[in-house]
Order: C-alpha cells, then structure tokens, then sequence
C-alpha cells in the first residue's frame, strides 16, 4: 500500500521507502505489513497508542533496529550506509532529558552536528563555524549559545538538539515526541521551526507526538500506527476518536481526555481497515 497523502511537491521524490517491515522486539512482534513512502518535502506526523511501536519504527527506520522482514531504504540506500551520515538528524524521545551532569554549552553541543566519519579529518573549520552560526540562528537561541546545555529550558533543549541535526545539514530529520516537557508557546514556536524548515528549506520531518492537537495543526500528512498502518492520509481527513475506535477493533476510545475535542474532523475517507 502506498501513501494516499496528496503531494505538495508535484515532482514527488521518495526519500523513505518502508516495505513490508516486521520487527520483533524480545521475541514479541511489534511492527507488521508496514509500508510506507515519504518524499521530500513531507512533514508526516506520526501518532499511535503507547507502545504501539512509534518509537521502533523510528529506531527500524535508522537502522538501529533490524526488522525480520521487508525493507527500508533511505536515499535509495539501506539506514546506516556511511554514505547517509549527515544527510538524517534525529531527535530522540529523551532530547530534553540531556545529561545534566554534563558541561556543555548550547553552542559546543550544535557543533558536534558538523562533526562525522565522513569529515573528521579533513573539514574546513570556517565552514564548520559557519553551519554552526546559521543553524543556531534558525532556532534562535543566539542569546544563549554561550550557556551551559544544563541551564536551558526544555523548550530551548529540544531547538538545541534540533540545530545539531541542522548543523549537520540533515535533510531528513526525524523527532520523537519533541513537544513533551514543553510549555505552550516553546511548543507553538518550535512547530513554526519545523513548518518553515520544510517550506523553506525542502527538508523532510517525520516527527511522533501524542499531541494530537498540536501535530494537526502543523503536519500535511498524518500516520496512525498501531503495530501496523490504520491511517495513512491527509491530515484534514484524519479520523475523529469513533472512526479511530473502529480502526482498532475496540469500543470508544479509551485514554486522553484532551485530545477529544480536538480529533473532530470533517472529512473522513480513506482509512484503511486492517487487511486481514
Ligand atoms: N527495548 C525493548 N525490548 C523489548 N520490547 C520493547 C523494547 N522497547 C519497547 N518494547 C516493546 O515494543 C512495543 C512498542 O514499543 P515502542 O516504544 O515502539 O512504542 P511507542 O509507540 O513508541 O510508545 P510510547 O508512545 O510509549 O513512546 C511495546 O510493546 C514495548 O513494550
Ligand atoms: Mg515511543
């Protein structure tokens, strides 16, 4: 099955191409049938129950997990080819919890983006300094390059591991739950980041979060995962939480009371029933 979601780019490039992945995890199957395109340009936001195996997609996605079946290439590659470092950022679940024991300052911490296997020996430093400064500027955080990591809010944590990965001048960049821990307006204005990284700078945003509300508001295309796809589509026809009752086999849908009001929508098409 491949993606229904409309594209903005007309000429759409594949840069994901999931086939037919399975992946066990302690002899338990997590993931199965999972087939996914995502071309450039797309912001995907990917959302499931706890422990429906978001975060071991990703992780099956970078190649840190292998799965049992099927396939995924990245750049028409397989995840972790050494051709791929640099090209994909990611911004685990545990960004905002750095080690607080560690001294480090936001700009040393950019700094370790521009630096991989490919480049260590022989990258120009003006051009490192220079990757550095723009991608601090992108998430705006000039003002406190110079502080300790440990010193920063969780908010201006999650920009500062993002300007690594841009540092690094991934084009693909993939986030777990990055909103958590963050109040309202870090929140709303890391998403605007997120938004004008795709627009204005191509790149391709796969990013979990149990913030229904706030990944509506910002993703073109939304993923709903629950150890397989039960909706992948545009966001304006994502299900409200009786169609996504039904995509689950269960009754109404048990859990957060906050995302009812808002997982109303209009339209709904296009779900797909678990095949059996
Ligand atoms: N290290 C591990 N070893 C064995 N099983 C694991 C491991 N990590 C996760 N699992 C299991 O894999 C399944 C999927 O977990 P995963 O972390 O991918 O879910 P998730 O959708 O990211 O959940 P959450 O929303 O809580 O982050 C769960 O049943 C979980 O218990
Ligand atoms: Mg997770």
């Amino acid at each position: 099955m491949h993606s229904l979601a409309t594209n903005k780019n007309r000429d759409s490039e594949p840069i994901l191409d999931v086939k037919d992945i399975a992946v066990y995890r302690s002899g338990k199957l997590v993931l199965q049938n999972i087939n996914l395109t995502i071309n450039r340009g797309e912001f995907v936001g990917l959302v499931g129950p706890n422990g429906s195996g978001k975060s071991t997609l990703m992780l099956t996605i970078l190649g840190i997990l292998n799965s049992y079946r099927g396939s995924v290439s990245i750049y028409g590659l397989q995840p972790q080819a050494s051709l791929l470092f640099g090209k994909i950022g990611w911004v685990s679940q545990a960004a905002s919890n750095l080690p607080k024991d560690i001294r480090l300052t936001v700009r040393e911490l950019v700094r370790l983006g521009t630096i991989h296997g490919r480049n260590m020996f022989n990258f120009k430093s003006s051009r490192q300094q220079e990757q550095v400064d723009r991608a601090i500027k992108m998430v705006d955080l000039e003002d406190v390059q110079h502080i300790d990591i440990a010193r920063l809010s969780g908010g201006q944590r999650q920009r500062a591991v993002i300007a690594r990965a841009l540092a690094s001048k991934a084009e693909f960049i993939l986030l777990d739950e990055p909103l958590v821990g963050i109040d309202r307006d870090a929140r709303n204005s890391l998403l605007k980041l997120l938004d004008g990284l795709c627009h204005n700078e191509g790149k391709t945003i796969l990013m979990v979060s149990h913030d229904l509300a706030a990944i509506r508001q910002t993703a073109h295309r939304m993923i709903f995962l629950e150890e397989t796809i039960r909706f992948d589509g545009d966001t304006e026809e994502f299900p409200d939480l009786v169609e996504l009752a039904d995509l689950r086999g269960i009754g109404p849908v048990h859990g957060h009371a906050e995302h009812v009001h808002h997982a109303d929508s209009g339209h709904h098409s296009h779900i797909h029933k678990e095949e059996e």
